[in-house]
């Protein structure tokens, strides 16, 4: 993130032309007023990155532009100018929440030190809250580890160290559930970016008219509801890895933005006139059959070849039985591994028969709510067979008997998945998260769904 908006408020035109020149130069947009009552015009139109303000004017203050800004634009630093005689103004000012202070007469190169960290400031300020988002969204990502015994999986891992280390994009495929997100967040991890952030987007989530400003971010005021202006995800992304989850899910229309985006590591914000250049690290997902997909297009074919520069086919667990247990005991490990981590609970020989039997559609992430299931259910220290609810495939992993469900022919799909989700929620008691998980989608796209379709 770099400073873009700079307004500059000097009454003397040769300095405000000096600070104009030397932002300009450094393709930042600037507006420069003369006085205070204009800078406060422009604060209340305009969100500004940072605003450089002189301390005397005749007017008002430069303490007065301060105050006006932390008020209306918290967000916004704030630069005082302040002469060799009156270092006090400038203590002043620092107090009152300004970001720095400049003392007459300055050279370019003391302003464009302060832009810069300026700049490093707003990054720093950007990633943490993206990041305390994730947290209180996902605390997954803390039990961090792929599991994999079978000859296919130890031949991926032994893949990813090395896909690792270019910058390449890769594209992961494989049938819901089976770890795609695990194996993104592998190769993010031992990149020489992993300082960096990871940035998911899952695009099956987010409604065609956003998804264009979750991506790219927009300008205040570019559309109804744009009331500040927002980072998107490839900026977020800047320097790390971004993942595209679902990537057959953007809008064709937004794939040819997103296309040159790629090839010119560069786009422009919704609403913005300049172009933002990133450096980032794509990894794209989904579960779907490419060659359908793009021979529907659904997914245009010169984005799939951006994409898909280096394939990882994850094949479905059925056909990698060796990673049935070594998961099932990573998941018990850490599900019990809360508060009674000493109660860690362990699969009778029996058990471990009938999961190694079942054909797992749901892969991986069926697997974990079949052993998170028993964990309740089961009170012993040995897991019992019973207590796998696996029977007859996943519609039966429900504690409550699950109804069978009629559609007749001319039901719409979005009235079957209206009542789909309504029959599942029943099944899983109202427990949301549960019914995410049996739905196979995010408690996000669960979330928008059940207020899309007016259940509560
Ligand atoms: N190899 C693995 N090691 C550890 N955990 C795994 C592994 N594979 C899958 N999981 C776990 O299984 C669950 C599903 O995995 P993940 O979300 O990565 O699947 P996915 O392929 O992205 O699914 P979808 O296509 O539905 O988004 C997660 O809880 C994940 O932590
Ligand atoms: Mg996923």
């Amino acid at each position: 993130m770099a400073i873009d908006k700079v307004l500059i408020v000097e009454d003397e035109s040769i300095v405000r032309s000096f600070l104009t020149e030397v932002l300009r130069r450094k393709n930042i947009e600037v507006t420069a007023v003369e006085n205070g009552t204009k800078a406060l015009a422009a604060i209340k139109n305009t969100t500004f990155d940072l605003v450089i303000t002189d301390m005397k004017m005749p007017d008002i203050t430069g303490i007065d532009v301060l105050r006006a800004i932390k008020e209306i634009s918290p967000q916004t630093f704030v630069v005082v100018i302040t002469g060799f005689g009156s270092i006090e103004n400038a203590v002043e000012a620092m107090r009152c929440g300004a970001y720095h202070y400049l003392i007459k007469p300055f050279s370019p190169e003391t302003i464009e030190t302060v832009i810069e960290k300026a700049g490093e400031h707003l990054s720093l300020i950007e990633e943490n809250h993206y990041l305390r988002q994730q947290v209180g969204s996902n605390n997954s990502s803390s039990g961090f580890k792929v599991i994999g015994e079978s000859p296919v999986m130890l031949q991926i891992l032994s893949e990813i160290d090395r896909i690792a280390k270019s910058n390449a994009a890769v594209f992961i495929h494989g049938e819901s559930g089976t770890g795609k997100e695990v194996i993104a967040q592998a190769i993010h991890t031992q990149s020489m970016r992993a300082s960096n952030p990871f940035i998911k987007v899952n695009c099956a989530a987010i409604p065609d008219t956003l998804i264009e400003s979750e991506f790219f971010g927009h300008e205040k005021g570019s559309f109804t509801g744009a009331s500040a202006k927002r980072t998107g995800r490839f900026e977020l992304a800047n320097h790390g890895t971004l993942l595209l989850d679902e990537v057959t899910e953007i809008p064709t229309l937004l794939q040819a933005k997103l296309l040159r985006a790629i090839q010119e590591q560069e786009f422009e914000r919704v609403g913005g006139t300049r172009p933002v250049k990133v450096d980032v690290r794509l990894i794209s997902t989904s579960n779907r059959n490419m060659k359908e997909a793009i021979a529907q297009k659904i997914l245009r074919e010169d984005l799939y070849y951006r994409l898909n520069v280096v394939p990882i086919y994850l094949p479905p667990l059925r056909e990698r039985r060796e990673d049935i247990i070594p998961l099932a005991n990573f998941f018990l490990q850490k599900i019990s591994g809360g508060p009674h981590k000493e109660h860690i609970k362990k699969l009778s020989a029996e058990s471990q028969k009938k999961l190694l039997e079942y054909s797992w559609p749901g892969n991986a992430r069926e697997l974990a709510n079949v052993i998170e299931r028993a964990v309740v259910m089961d009170s012993s220290p040995l897991i019992a067979p019973d207590h796998l609810y696996i029977d007859q495939g996943p519609s039966n992993i429900a504690i409550n008997p699950a109804p069978k469900l009629e559609f007749p022919i001319g039901t719409t799909l979005e009235e079957l998945e209206k009542r789909f989700i309504i029959e599942t929620l029943h099944v899983q008691h109202n427990n949301r998260t549960e019914t995410a998980k049996m739905l196979g989608i995010s408690p996000r796209t669960l979330r928008n769904k059940l207020n899309a379709y007016n259940i509560s």
